[in-house]
């Protein structure tokens, strides 16, 4: 990690500016073919093609020499694993180069998703939920539940190619994921409700909403809940995303609505076929576990774990299908990485795993959605 002069986590941008202070050394360093040279040097001298070209790629460069070592020496690792992984028979998905390749996966875990929630904020029993503490205080988290297990729902929804989900977005080093997947939802509903879709702000959610923790974490069902009481939520153009940790709510905005909603649902926990009705309903947020190597590398197919149901991590269902006669079914999520990891910033999902109620990465245990 990257020292801060701040006791707290640096924010994002911070990072990004001391990771693009440029670097010359290495290429003039980046070992030449010679007559006598080893295998291994070649290799090496491959990979740190790859490595330059994948700097250029995502415009990559490191403060210093040593640092730039040491990212040389994950990005290889990683790009071996990719290819162990990929070269292994039998997986649904594949791994590759994302904008994560030169990031343990301790680091990539801290800086992009949120630590969990106290167990005590009853994720698992909607019934064992009572009142809990936020920086407003003690906030009632009983609500309506959503339990609808009915045959009858499609066989494929994308609300994508209805036109109700916003260009994939980067909450950068800001652990504001549960703003974007509640943006999401907002803006799937109201594209449903109005025929209108518009981007929403999810740096006023960060900013102003004091049921959750900013870029240190929060859940969905709390910030509708915010936007609820608030009377609405304004566009993003208006209120524009920092990615920064502990700036003042701009109070001035908070009567802008340009969305509004009567409420939210928490869908029935460890129910997929309530989930799927939700979701051919609208775009349903989600909390699921996104750790290990594989979420880190995933760059395409239906991703089946591993995972657990540690949920740090909020994401927007937008659809769910199934692979091609008789394949996987799989959910559709968006995520908050930018366009740049996974599939055009989307991961399928397997959905329907056996024997696993709480659904692949926990994606069952939260889901909840507004009510426009
Ligand atoms: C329950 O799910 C079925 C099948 O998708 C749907 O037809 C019905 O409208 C749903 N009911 C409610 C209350 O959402």
């Amino acid at each position: 990690m990257v020292a801060s002069s701040s006791s707290k986590r640096p924010p994002p941008c911070l990072l990004l500016l001391i990771l693009a202070v440029s670097f010359l050394g290495y290429s003039s360093a980046r070992p030449h073919h010679m007559a006598g040279d080893t295998v291994a040097i070649d290799v090496e001298a491959t990979m740190m093609e790859r490595f330059q070209r994948w700097k250029a790629e995502y415009g990559r460069s490191y403060a210093t020499a040593d640092e730039e070592r040491r990212r040389f020496g994950l990005y290889a690792r990683n790009v071996r694993y990719i290819e162990a992984t990929n070269a292994a028979a039998g997986l649904a998905y594949e791994l590759g180069e994302t904008a994560y390749t030169d990031l343990t996966n301790d680091e990539f875990v801290a800086m992009y998703t949120a630590p969990p929630l106290r167990s005590s904020d009853g994720d698992d029993e909607v019934a064992a939920m009572a009142f809990i503490t936020t920086r407003a205080g003690p906030v009632d988290e009983r609500t309506e539940v959503y339990f609808n297990e009915s045959a009858g729902a499609p066989a494929s929804v994308d609300w994508r190619a209805s036109g109700a989900v916003t260009d994939v977005k980067n909450q950068g080093r800001c652990g504001s994921c549960w703003a974007f997947s509640t943006v999401a939802v907002v803006e799937g509903i109201q594209k449903i409700k109005t025929g209108k879709l518009v981007s929403l702000s999810e740096q006023e959610l960060v900013d102003c909403d004091d049921l959750d923790s900013g870029c240190d974490g929060g859940v969905s069902y709390r910030a509708l809940q915010w936007i609820t009481t608030n009377g609405g939520i304004t566009t993003r153009d208006d209120y524009p995303y920092t990615g920064l940790a502990g700036a003042a709510c701009d109070r001035s905005k908070l009567a802008h609505h340009a969305a509004a909603i009567a409420g939210f649902r928490r869908v029935a926990t460890r129910s997929e076929a309530s989930l799927a009705n939700a979701v051919a309903g609208q775009p349903v947020a989600v909390s699921i576990e996104a750790g290990g190597d594989n979420f880190q590398h995933y760059v395409k197919g239906v991703y089946d774990g591993p995972c657990g149901t540690r949920l740090n991590h909020g994401v927007t269902v937008v659809g769910y299908g199934e692979e091609a006669a008789g394949g996987d079914k799989y959910w559709i999520v968006k995520n908050s990485w930018g366009k740049r990891w996974g599939d055009e910033g989307y991961i399928k999902m397997k959905k329907d795993v056996a024997g696993k109620p709480e659904g692949l990465c926990g994606i069952a245990i939260r889901p909840s959605f507004p009510i426009m």
